[in-house]
């Protein structure tokens, strides 16, 4: 009997890197503060393992995953001393292409006006979600280099775009649209399709053509399409227009982290790697962060809004609301790290939201 059908939700928790190791063992905490019935077992992939034993993955890794698991919680990978950073490509690029998590979910909510660079924007105008096409685009590593180091070099950097790819990212986006409301409850209405088909047209026609089949299917909610560039601008211009965006692999990298920094930065973001039906995996948006790395500075909300999301997906919907509720709380109160404004290290803004949920 796969132990999949036990009651306790399993879940492997993979810290990875730098302050991966710092913010995930909070997340963890909050995680039992709430009571849900999961059971967490840790994974030590990442920079030590690879140093140690040159272990990026071990064999059959990703299918124990795929099959003892119902989500993973990942931390950061990244580490000055692997210069390559192939461990992090083999792990988590590996994640998401081998499993096939092709959607990579990025809320983007303001808990407080205060953590905005924006002036006059409040938490209700900034509720939207990024869908960012996951396992194709610009990210496979199709390609090569030709008469490398002479002057006549020649590099080439494929982006694959299937119409398998494209259908079912642009049909998640509806589907996410039309099943999840915002934060305040009202419905969602809008999805925008953000591409460069003005200049990159072979592509660009291709997600033209699929979102303009796709989004017929849905005739309730509004079809909405903007250059990447528009978007940069809009995005800072004026928030409030956006609902559910989505978007290639790679400018789906790119404004996420623009998006990232309406919500009071990295150390804020949380994300989910998304296969309906399958083992997902759920990350922080941000990286190891080597230079603050083992200071007890990094921000753990991200982590932990992460955890809440990972909840949620699992069918905890009451305990992610109570970490959702502390973290808002937290920020409120300024219990937080530096980063957005308190004075608290790592553990203590992980314990303040711990105490938060737990009296
Ligand atoms: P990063 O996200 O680690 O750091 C960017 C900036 O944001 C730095 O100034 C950092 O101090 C700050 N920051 C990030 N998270 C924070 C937090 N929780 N609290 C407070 N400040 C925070 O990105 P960077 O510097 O480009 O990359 C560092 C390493 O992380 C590299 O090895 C990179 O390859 C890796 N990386 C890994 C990712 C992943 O595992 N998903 C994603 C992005 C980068
Ligand atoms: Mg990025």
């Amino acid at each position: 009997m796969s132990s999949k059908n036990l009651n306790r939700k399993r879940i492997a928790v993979i810290p990875g890197d730098g302050i991966g190791k710092e913010v995930i063992p909070q997340a963890v905490k909050v995680i039992e503060a709430t009571g849900a019935a999961v059971e967490l077992t840790d994974f030590d992939w990442g920079a030590d393992r690879y140093l140690r034993d040159q272990t990026t993955v071990p064999p059959d890794g990703f299918a124990k995953l795929a099959r003892d698991f119902d989500a993973i919680l990942v931390g950061a990978f990244g580490d000055p001393r692997v210069k390559t950073n192939i461990h992090a490509k083999e792990i988590l690029l590996g994640m998401r292409f081998k499993m096939d998590l092709y959607a990579n979910v990025r809320p983007v909510r303001l808990l407080d006006a205060n953590l905005c660079p924006l002036k006059g924007v409040e938490p209700k105008d900034v509720d939207f979600v990024v869908l960012r096409e996951n396992t194709e685009g610009v990210y496979t590593d199709a390609g090569g280099v030709f008469k490398q180091g002479t002057p006549d070099e020649i590099a080439i950097q494929e982006d694959i775009n299937t119409r398998k790819g494209v259908e079912r990212i642009i049909r998640y986006a509806f589907e996410y649209c039309r099943t999840h409301p915002k934060l305040d409850g009202s419905p969602r209405s809008k999805v925008l399709m953000c591409d460069k088909s003005n200049a990159m047209t072979h592509a660009g026609g291709l997600w033209q053509r699929v979102f303009k089949d796709v989004s017929t299917e849905y005739p309730g909610l509004a079809a909405q399409h903007m250059y990447v560039d528009a978007l940069c601008m809009q995005m800072v211009r004026d928030p409030r227009q956006f609902d559910v965006i989505v978007t290639n692999n790679m400018f789906g990298d790119i404004i996420t982290d623009l998006a990232a920094a309406l919500q009071g930065g990295l150390g804020m973001a949380a994300s989910g790697n998304i296969h309906p039906g399958r083992t997902s995996m759920f990350e922080p948006v941000h990286g190891s962060a080597p230079p603050i790395a083992g200071n007890n500075q990094a921000n753990p909300f991200g982590a932990i809004l992460t955890a809440a999301m990972m909840l949620r997906h699992l069918e905890f919907a009451k305990e992610a609301d109570r970490i959702e509720a502390a973290v808002l709380e937290a920020v409120r109160e300024k219990k937080t790290t530096q980063d957005i404004g308190g004075s608290r290290g790592t553990r203590e803004a992980g314990e303040w939201v711990v105490r938060k949920i737990t009296t």
